[in-house]
């Protein structure tokens, strides 16, 4: 792999700092960074996948959200922008993912909203009693699937397809798991530890031919790429705002459902919330105790939304659409490669691997490298290189490009000091046990 090259006047040496500047001094993304709080510019933060920084207007926002809305305006701020705000930040999100504003509506955990939507699911296509997953997905997915499957009765079963390579799954045995029996598939669009991007159109067709519903988790796709789920026709999604979109520690995520599933037709029942709060009743103020789904999307609501939070998100996905995500989808593909190829002069050599795609257009914005040590380096990137990537079993070190402020500089940083673990075995002195966060 060639290194990317600018057109300087002065080419700089490739593997070198002086090119990083250089590609940094040409980014026309660079100055997004400065909308980041940077407490210290030596530190270099590479897991904007899992937590993304802190934008200078969320501070101010979640200021003003404490001290005046809530400090001074007291419950009237309910109906001073409050009670509004998951539909309102939810279209602010469907900018993002190609869907409706009203087909997004931001509320609890990704987690939470997997449950809603899994358990409708199988509501809807009652009489089959397959859900159809891959052995990639996170964890949570897995959970939230099993337990589904326990909730829905005896005859059901999750079925989950294996991945040869640890990589990805082949569209092939996507299409030999999907039968006629086939209620749901449920998928991470970009996996957790390879970074390996499905093809999100190619397998929700297949679902599709088969009569099965498609739910598509996109924690690390939203906010580093463009989606568009109504060009692939998709069903139901959810993902989480904390990543690639900066909400903060916990802040809520995000469900979709296409808006013609909420819609009782001759054929079909209009999908439920298996969670009957009263955020999804129907003229919620009425304050009656019999049940009645809100219209739309609101249905999906549950409790109080967690106020403080929720109100944090929006300021980062406002920045988000103002960068533009095409924009930023191809400053990570600049970026993933540029680590790749620095990855390939400086780390290959001395026993690390690649474990995600090689080929861009499969890859999100994270690059996952292996070396049988990688716990260890990955403590010692932390403890003493003032380098932060996390850690995913068994030897992945997950290194996340959050195009909006990760620089060339911090990538090219990020590897050289690694590679300065590695050749002076820093990590030796770290103990083989897994911290309790990793
Ligand atoms: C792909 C994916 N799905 C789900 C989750 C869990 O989300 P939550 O903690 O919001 O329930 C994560 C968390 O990192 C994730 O990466």
């Amino acid at each position: 792999m060639t290194l990317v090259m600018t057109n300087s006047p002065t080419p700089t040496r490739p593997y070198s700092k002086a090119h990083a500047l250089d590609l940094d001094a040409r980014d026309p993304l660079a100055h997004f960074r400065d909308a980041f709080i940077i407490a210290d510019p030596d530190t270099i933060y590479l897991d904007g996948n899992s937590l993304g920084r802190l934008p200078k207007r969320t501070a101010a926002r979640v200021r003003e959200v404490v001290e005046r809305e809530w400090g001074e305006r007291l419950i009237r701020g309910w109906g001073e922008g409050w009670f509004g705000a998951p539909q309102r930040i939810g279209a602010k999100i469907a900018r993002l993912i190609g869907a409706d504003a009203d087909e997004v509506i931001v509320s609890d955990s990704t987690t939470v909203n997997l449950f809603k939507l899994v358990i409708a699911a199988l509501h809807a296509r009652m009489g089959r009693s397959k859900i159809i997953t891959d052995d990639l997905n996170f964890p949570t997915d897995a959970y939230v699937l099993q337990g589904a499957v326990k909730l829905a009765g005896a005859n059901y079963r999750l079925e989950v397809v294996h991945s040869p390579d640890g990589l990805s799954v082949t569209a092939g045995a996507f299409a030999q798991a999907i039968d006629a029996d086939t209620a749901l598939v449920e998928l991470s669009h970009t996996a957790f530890k390879s970074g390996c991007v499905y093809d999100m159109r190619a397998i929700t067709e297949m679902a599709h031919r088969a009569g099965a519903l498609m739910l598509w988790d996109l924690c690390h796709s939203v906010g580093a790429m463009p989606l568009d789920l109504h060009a692939s026709d998709v069903d139901l999604a959810v993902g989480c705002t904390y990543k690639y979109l900066n909400g903060g520690p916990g802040a809520p995520a995000f469900l979709f459902v296409r808006k013609d599933l909420l819609v009782e037709t001759l054929h079909a029942t209009s999908l439920q919330s298996p969670i009957l709060g009263w955020f999804g009743q129907k003229n919620q103020f009425d304050m009656v105790t019999e049940y009645q789904p809100a219209p739309g999307l609101t249905r999906f609501l549950a409790g109080t939304p967690a106020m403080l939070s929720l109100a944090a998100v929006e300021p980062s996905v406002d920045l988000i659409l103002e960068a533009g995500i095409d924009r930023l989808r191809e400053k990570s593909v600049r970026q993933t490669e540029y680590l790749i190829a620095l990855w390939e002069e400086l780390l290959e050599p001395l026993g690390v691997k690649l474990n995600s795609p090689r080929d861009a257009n499969c890859r999100g914005s994270h690059v996952s490298l292996g070396h049988p040590e990688g716990l260890r380096i990955d403590r010692a990137l932390i403890e003493e290189m003032r380098v932060i990537p996390d850690f995913r079993f068994p030897d992945n070190i997950r290194l996340g490009i959050a195009p909006l402020y990760t620089s060339y500089a911090d990538i090219f940083e990020g590897i050289t000091r690694l590679r300065r673990v590695l050749v002076e075995r820093l990590y030796e002195k770290y103990p083989t046990s897994r911290p309790e966060v990793t």
